[in-house]
């Protein structure tokens, strides 16, 4: 905690808000505001070293706060969001409460949210708007919204004037304060609001509830600084900041000591990793060639950023082992002008280079992407220039997007000829050539044997298992739910649209591990 939020946090049962000034007019609201967002503040990059607290620990007077209590998180958005539910569910088991999932039978419930596009934030209008009926029938229940939108002012103003049956909003710097915002909710009658804008800490120690025994998420940084002109996330997020190599190191090894047989590395952007760091040089490849030594099958991270992606990670990443030969490389546009307005800070060029490189380093490589098409002013040529590039790197899958206006950000105060129409026909085309890539990248396993960790079920039957290649594809196949958790081998028969159906072979057997 820094002295801000120091000060911040004492001021809980204070009239006014402390560390931000709120843009909108927060006046008649004031008596139920703790600290309000500002996109403003969030905005801002300050050269304050990021502080580490390793102590976090939850005082006894909150301990029995959730004994005969239930809590139920829903999330939307990225895996850095299911990762913070995660820790918060970790906070509510320390405190007492029991999981649920099941609202009807919940005593808390919150929504994890995502600011990312429009149709990500209206999902949650519409649930705020449904969770009012259970309000009505348990007026003990306690609503909650946390994650990206709260961070937003214009969100945490329509909460307060249209959404009054939520009881607590709070940020995405916040969720260690859960046990302190839980309390203040009990008490007040009025909406708990505690959203900090600026944030330069990183917490350890926070409790986990993870979802599953066979992948785990682990955070390697947090926030962003790249500010991209239509992205939301610097504001939502804040400013980069790394955990500490052994921190990281420590948590992989233990959970490849409880079993865990894949890690996803998570960062907004974690080519990013080190670079914050004021006494050691040490970045992303540094660490991928550390976590390569701990004896565990699988190792990913997400979301690159091609600006930051540098030749000695390129270098690590080709040792192989653990670490796997898929890298998701979001591009985003494939003309030098959009690039340019996006504020992304390479060109086709250069991104064709690191894919080169990429290429001849690692030769199997499997490459996927995010794209945004219908940028403001984006003509016909510029999107071409995509679906171009598209086909140049052989992408294997890829996430589109139709661009949404994000208020704050740059890219929404731009002029826009490009209409709506033309937006969702440019979609379809992409997504077409995304869609014949896709099938081209499966139907090349047919007839070879894959290595798949087994997950479960698959989603239509039950007595079909599932499970994920090393790059990432869906593989469907007969076998005893004893393998579960396992990684086998599996002949793959025949390449589906989006998924690939195999016989299993047999299990791969690691350091004399028996199944
Ligand atoms: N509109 C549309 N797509 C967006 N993304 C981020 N911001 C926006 C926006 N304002 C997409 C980018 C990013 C992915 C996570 O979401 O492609 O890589
Ligand atoms: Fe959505 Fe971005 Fe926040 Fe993830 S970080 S929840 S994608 S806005």
């Amino acid at each position: 905690m820094n002295e801000e939020q120091r000060l911040a946090s004492q001021q809980v049962n204070q009239p006014k808000p402390t560390n931000a000034k709120p843009e909108k007019d927060y006046s008649q609201y004031f008596e139920r505001v703790i600290t309000a967002p500002s996109l403003k503040d969030a905005k801002k990059r300050g050269k304050e070293e990021v502080k580490y607290h390793k102590d976090f620990n939850i005082d006894e007077e909150f301990l029995a706060m959730g004994n005969g209590r239930k809590f139920f998180i829903r999330t939307y958005g990225c895996q850095m969001n299911e990762h913070d539910s995660e820790v918060m569910a970790g906070i509510f088991m320390q405190l007492g409460y029991e999981p649920t999932d099941r609202i009807e039978e919940a005593d808390v419930v919150l929504l994890n949210t995502c600011a990312i596009r429009e149709n990500a934030e209206n999902k949650v209008f519409g649930e705020l708007g449904y969770l009012l009926k259970y309000k009505r029938q348990n007026p003990e229940l306690l609503i909650g919204v946390c994650g990206c939108m709260s961070q937003e002012e214009s969100v945490v103003n329509k909460i307060l004037t249209t959404y009054q049956h939520v009881d607590m909003v709070f940020g995405t710097h916040n969720i260690h304060r859960l046990p302190h915002i839980l309390k203040e909710a009990y008490m007040s009658k009025e909406m708990v609001i505690e959203v900090w804008s600026k944030e330069g800490d990183v917490i350890e120690n926070l409790p986990k509830q993870r979802n599953g025994a066979i992948k785990a998420w682990v955070n390697i940084m947090y926030g962003c600084d790249k500010f991209c002109t239509y992205c939301i996330v610097p504001y939502t997020r804040g400013k980069e900041r790394s955990r500490r190599p052994d921190e990281i190191i420590q948590e992989v090894r233990e959970l490849a000591a409880q079993g865990y047989q894949e890690i996803m590395l998570l960062g907004q952007n974690v080519n990013a990793y080190g670079k914050d760091f004021g006494d050691i040089e040490y970045r992303l490849g540094d660490l991928m060639d550390e976590l390569r030594k701990i004896d565990i099958p699988r190792i990913r991270f997400t979301t690159s950023h091609p600006r930051d992606f540098d030749d000695h990670l390129i270098e690590v990443l080709a040792k192989g082992g653990n670490l796997v030969e898929h890298i998701h490389l979001p591009v985003q546009s494939g003309s030098n002008d959009i690039l340019k307005i996006m504020a992304r800070k390479y060109t086709r060029e250069h991104f064709l280079e690191l894919v080169r490189k990429i290429k001849v380093a690692i030769p199997d490589v499997a490459l996927t992407t995010d794209i945004i098409v219908g940028y403001p002013n984006e003509t016909e040529e510029q999107f071409q220039e995509t679906i171009d590039l598209y086909r140049e790197v052989g992408f294997e899958m890829a996430f589109t997007y139709i661009y949404s206006p994000r208020e704050g950000t740059p890219a929404a105060k731009m002029n826009d000829n490009v209409p709506q129409e033309v937006k969702k026909e440019r979609l379809h085309r992409l997504n077409a050539v995304v869609e014949e890539f896709s099938a081209a990248a499966l139907k090349q396993f047919e007839g070879q044997v894959v290595e798949v960790l087994v997950e479960g079920s698959s989603k239509k039957r039950d007595d079909v298992l599932a499970g994920y290649t090393r790059k990432n594809k869906l593989v469907n196949f007969d076998g005893p739910k004893e393998l579960v958790g396992h990684l086998v081998k599996v002949k793959i028969l025949e390449a589906k649209s989006y998924s690939l159906r195999g016989e299993f072979v047999e299990v791969v057997h690691r350091h004399g591990v028996e199944v």
